[in-house]
């Protein structure tokens, strides 16, 4: 079966290097040129690097903005709706922008694609775009662009399920220093607000060795610091017939020479064990953040959620996290609104985000996806309540990240010089092992190397600080 799979994964791999290499001398001469839009998560982040891989192998430029490219890509999310509303604003104005060159080819992709509905209304209405495809086909890109030249035609390929991994075909990475590394892919948490297991399918891990060879060739290239993703690392492994669980590949990476930091998300607080954690506390490149999505503080909510934790195991997670390390930053997702919702268990996310003491927090708004349970639940929040309390949650963290922030004053922390500062000439940004953010006045020639700060001063959203070597 094993030997099945990897050669069904080879022939894959050599059919689409056959389309690259094909399309590379058909369009040669041609100064062709694409522009990438992400939305949403780290993980659709690391899907671009492999377009614009595939791309930059066919001999495609990346352009100034996307109204000059030859070809768009639109990297879609589906998490939540107004996301979704932007896409299609955006393809609704790519069409004018076509008639002008009407050579332009427009690609969409990602989680959104994944959902009938929307096939159906791009279908529909949106006759101006030329590719399609979902999550599971991404590497295929090569061969649609060959098919969308040779037949003239929109081509829609979504595959409701996944094959085999596909390892081993070319991407752009966006940093020279930093890289981020997919360990596992898809969701079997079916929290029931959630679309990511539908769009993205079973959870499946990607081999330690595919992994570990990935990370040293990085680290060969000068990478410093990797962030290894999947959508809930706690089940690396769970499917594999290899004996290794996220806490050992934790450790395996922990060895690697020359790495200086180790990141990682999401863990699912209903499997982060102690172990685990234990791990991380003992690791030497292990970085000091875990973001850890509470969601919601109230029992009923969680429960009706199918998260499998309650407040109170939560809280005794936090308790042993922050008693093993000490200088961790704990940061969370929030969603206020779901169905259901009242200003008791309003009342209980406070309590847990004041006792938890975030570093950091995303509040999002519920927003409401067909097709998963919490959709066709009867008490869905109204507005202007889902408004209210969304204010007094947001207040809250914002408090609990300023005062946090402000116990960083006067110390001095090793910072990752991560890229100019985007508002200030002369200043540089970076981040602290606990990935807070500092931004300081600093050479652009600094960026990618680790440095001694010193922090001065500190906002709700980050610090300022000084270098000092
Ligand atoms: N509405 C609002 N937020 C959502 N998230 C996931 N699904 C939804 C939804 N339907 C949030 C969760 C998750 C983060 C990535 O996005 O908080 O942790
Ligand atoms: Fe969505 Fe829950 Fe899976 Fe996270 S763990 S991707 S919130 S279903």
């Amino acid at each position: 079966m094993e030997n099945i799979k990897i050669k069904t994964d080879q022939r894959e791999i050599e059919r689409q290097r056959d389309s690259i290499k094909r399309l590379r001398e058909k369009l040669k001469g041609e100064d062709l040129t694409y522009f990438i839009t992400t939305f949403g998560c780290q993980m659709n982040a690391r899907d671009s690097e492999k377009l614009k891989g595939i791309l930059e192998e066919i001999g495609y430029k990346e352009a100034e903005d996307e109204q000059v490219a030859d070809f768009v890509i639109y990297n879609t999310c589906a998490v939540r709706e107004n996301a979704e509303q932007r896409v299609y604003g955006r393809i609704g104005y790519l069409k004018s922008v076509k008639r002008k060159n009407p050579n332009m080819i427009i690609a969409l992709c990602g989680c959104m694609m994944q959902q009938p509905t929307v096939i159906e209304t791009l279908r529909k209405t949106y006759k101006h775009v030329d590719i399609v495809f979902g999550t599971h086909n991404l590497y295929k890109l090569a061969e649609l662009l060959e098919i969308r030249l040779e037949t003239n035609e929109s081509v829609y390929d979504i595959w409701e399920t996944h094959k085999e991994i596909i390892e081993d075909l070319p991407s752009i990475r966006k940093s020279k220093f930093k890289a981020s590394v997919n360990i596992m892919y898809g969701c079997d948490n079916f929290c029931t607000y959630c679309i990511v297991p539908y769009v993205r399918g079973r959870e499946r891990s990607r081999k330690p060795k595919a992994i570990l060879e990935e990370i040293n060739n990085l680290v060969e290239d000068g990478v410093k610091e990797i962030m290894l993703l999947g959508q809930n690392v706690n089940s690396y492994g769970k499917q594999m017939e290899e004996a290794m669980n996220f806490a050992g590949l934790l450790m395996e990476i922990d060895k690697i020479e020359n790495l200086e930091r180790i990141r990682f998300m999401t863990p699912h607080p209903k499997d982060l064990s102690h172990e685990l954690i234990d791990v991380i506390a003992n690791a030497e490149k292990i970085c000091p953040h875990i973001h850890l999505p509470i969601q919601s503080g109230s029992n009923k909510i969680l429960k009706s959620m199918n998260r499998h934790y309650t407040k109170e195991s939560y809280l005794e997670l936090v308790k042993y996290i922050r008693e093993k390390i000490p200088e961790v930053a704990l940061s969370t997702d929030i969603i206020v609104g779901f169905p259901g919702e009242d200003d008791e268990d309003i009342q209980d996310t406070l309590d847990v985000i004041e006792e938890a003491a975030f570093n950091f927090s995303f509040t999002f708004i519920y927003s409401k996806r067909t097709g998963t349970p919490a959709a066709d639940m009867e008490n869905q929040v109204p507005a202007d309540e889902i408004k209210e309390h969304f204010n007094k949650v947001l207040d809250l963290v914002n408090k609990m990240s300023f005062e946090n922030n402000q116990k960083h004053i006067d110390n001095i922390y090793e910072v990752l010089i991560d890229a100019p500062n985007a508002k200030k000439s002369g200043w540089i940004t970076g981040r602290l092992r606990d990935n807070s953010l500092v931004h300081m006045s600093g050479e652009e020639s600094l960026i990618g190397t680790i440095r001694m700060v010193k922090i001065i001063s500190s906002k709700t959203y980050y610090m300022v600080g000084e270098l000092i070597d």
